[in-house]
């Protein structure tokens, strides 16, 4: 396979709100990144990934851009971007941008002259419909609850928001469209930044609107807004009037990307994407209402989709690997134990996140174990998507209290609380009053508190960061799942020509035997205690996890 530095690099992705903040607003900026730059680099992370940081009235926390080629006021200024990347060229790293290209806000330029009459230039750089007799053009819904048409009274006629209101979805029919998304691209890439984390890009090709009705949600991201007729093309397009002339990275986030669709977005000879983010296991407990309707699910189920994306993958293209980020609770919260086996699950998650085919990504904050909050009135949440389920929850007259602990389950205000630096008033994070309310447990869990413990979660990811990128077979090497059935261990052997290592995850708080016939190896790591192999078996303790070589 033929070694690239994006498949070979760490990936760190940064939420900017939260994540620290230098001047004493509440609200994280890139003066504030810059400060924390070494900080990164000392975790081995080779390539950051910034949410967005462009000019934005917030509605989606930056997702809602008005103008792509200035930095969001709360933020800093161009000039601090250009230091931010100055610093991490210095440091060896390179920089991913976040590319929002299926929507603009309803603030940006375009969308204010496209809405001011139906014969204006920019009219169709959005989407517009007539309404059916006062009601929307169709039945599709927005991601974020509701309709996902909104009648505009100066024209009157509906235009669609996939996510919310403040948020119009470009026209990509329009060449206009495709070649000022084009523009800006290079833009960024020419000022020397590295590649982009593409939005929603699955979602950039509209189907027919009469044609395809909404269903479920689950149901409709797949089969009503991903993968429409001409994606490829437009992707296709965009690889050769910018990817191919630069030396850039390219992740697009997938949702409705399944097994039967993927190798056509990274598939080599299709000049598209470097690799796409697919919800196969990000989506595994979201029932027929999403991710508010959680339903629960298995081991045997979990490792299916890494090992059915792995084979689907196997020789051409390439995938992600990811636990969390800005839009899912904190990865040891969801698939580790945030209590009594916080410390182990959380290595152990790491270990996973570093020893599967695939490009490693981490998410601000996981490095040391930060885990979901609890709120305790839906007043503490910030998020769009949370706030749109309360209208809805209200106008149904349902009792709000009663949602609480899904939406402290499963909302995505878990991973953007802000990052407990130490245990000063405010982690650290700010000298202001946060945007969005610290995690009380930041006393205890910390970066600080584990800089200098040798066996600190935070030491432990540097280490394991250390043994990627020193045995390369865990990024390139072929992949086998030992045992798919077993609803306590994940257990895989990666291997190449010249090496051989087995992983094993103990998934659960009992202690169980595995059997294996290994007998000769080296320890490359374990997360606590001490392998114990003998008389055919394995003994993995709750939530034990190692890796061996056997070649
Ligand atoms: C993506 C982003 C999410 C955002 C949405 C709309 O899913 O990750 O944060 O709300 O797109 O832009």
């Amino acid at each position: 396979m033929e070694r690239k530095w994006w498949k070979e690099g760490i990936v760190y992705q940064i939420y900017p709100r939260s994540f620290n903040d230098s001047d004493g607003d509440g609200i994280g900026d890139l003066r504030g990144i810059i400060q924390k730059l070494d900080y990164i680099k000392s975790l081995g992370v080779d390539i950051i990934w910034l949410c967005p940081v462009y000019q934005s009235p917030n509605d989606d926390n930056g997702y809602d851009i008005s103008d792509y080629r200035n930095i969001m006021d709360e933020f800093g200024n161009m000039q601090e971007f250009d230091e931010l990347l100055a610093g991490i060229k210095a440091r060896g790293m390179r920089l991913l941008m976040d590319l929002v290209a299926n929507h603009t806000s309803d603030e940006h330029e375009w969308f204010l002259e496209s809405k001011s009459s139906v014969d204006n230039p920019k009219r169709d750089y959005y989407i517009w419909r007539q309404g059916d007799n006062g009601t929307p053009p169709n039945n599709w819904k927005s991601i974020f609850g509701g309709d996902a048409w909104l009648k505009d009274e100066t024209t009157g006629e509906y235009f669609l928001h996939l996510f919310t209101t403040k948020q119009p979805d470009l026209n990509w029919e329009n060449p206009n469209v495709r070649n000022e998304i084009y523009d800006i691209m290079k833009f960024w890439l020419d000022k020397g930044i590295d590649g982009f984390r593409m939005d929603v890009i699955s979602f950039i090709s509209k189907r027919n609107y009469d044609d395809t009705p909404y269903d479920e949600l689950n149901v409709s991201i797949n089969k009503t807004y991903a993968n429409g007729p001409k994606i490829h093309d437009y992707l296709q397009e965009m690889n050769k009037e910018v990817m191919a002339n630069y030396d850039m990275m390219t992740v697009g986030e997938g949702p409705g990307i399944d097994l039967t669709t993927a190798r056509d977005y990274v598939g080599e000879e299709r000049n598209e994407l470097n690799m796409v983010f697919h919800f196969g296991h990000m989506f595994i407990d979201h029932g027929p209402g999403g991710k508010f309707d959680p339903v629960p699910y298995s081991l045997p189920e979990f490792k299916k989709v890494f090992s059915d994306w792995d084979k689907c993958l196997r020789g051409n293209g390439w995938s992600s690997i990811f636990l969390g980020n800005h839009d899912f609770p904190r990865i040891v919260s969801r698939f580790g134990n945030d209590g009594q086996y916080w410390k182990e699950s959380a290595k152990l998650l790491a270990t996973m996140l570093c020893s599967l085919r695939g490009t490693t990504y981490v998410y601000q904050g996981d490095e040391f174990g930060m885990t979901n909050v609890e709120y305790e009135s839906f007043d503490d949440f910030d998020d769009v998507e949370i706030r749109n389920l309360r209208k809805a929850l209200e106008a149904n007259g349902e009792d709000l209290q009663k949602f609480i602990p899904i939406v402290n389950k499963q909302g995505r205000d878990n991973a953007r609380t802000p990052i407990q630096w130490d245990d000063s008033e405010n982690a650290g994070f700010t000298t202001g009053t946060p945007w969005l309310k610290i995690n009380p447990n930041y006393s205890d869990i910390n970066a600080a508190s584990q800089e200098n413990d040798p066996d600190s979660i935070l030491n432990f990811y540097r280490e394991m960061i250390q043994i990627r990128k020193q045995n390369l077979t865990l990024v390139y090497g072929d992949y086998q799942d030992l045992d798919p059935e077993n609803n306590e261990v994940y257990a895989y052997r990666r291997w190449d020509d010249d090496n051989e290592y087995f992983v094993f995850h103990n998934f659960s708080e009992i202690e169980v035997q595995f059997p294996t016939d290994v007998s000769d190896y080296n320890l490359v790591v374990i997360n606590y205690g001490s392998p114990e192999i003998s008389n055919g078996a394995i003994k993995l303790n709750p939530w034990q996890s190692l890796i061996i070589k056997t070649k």
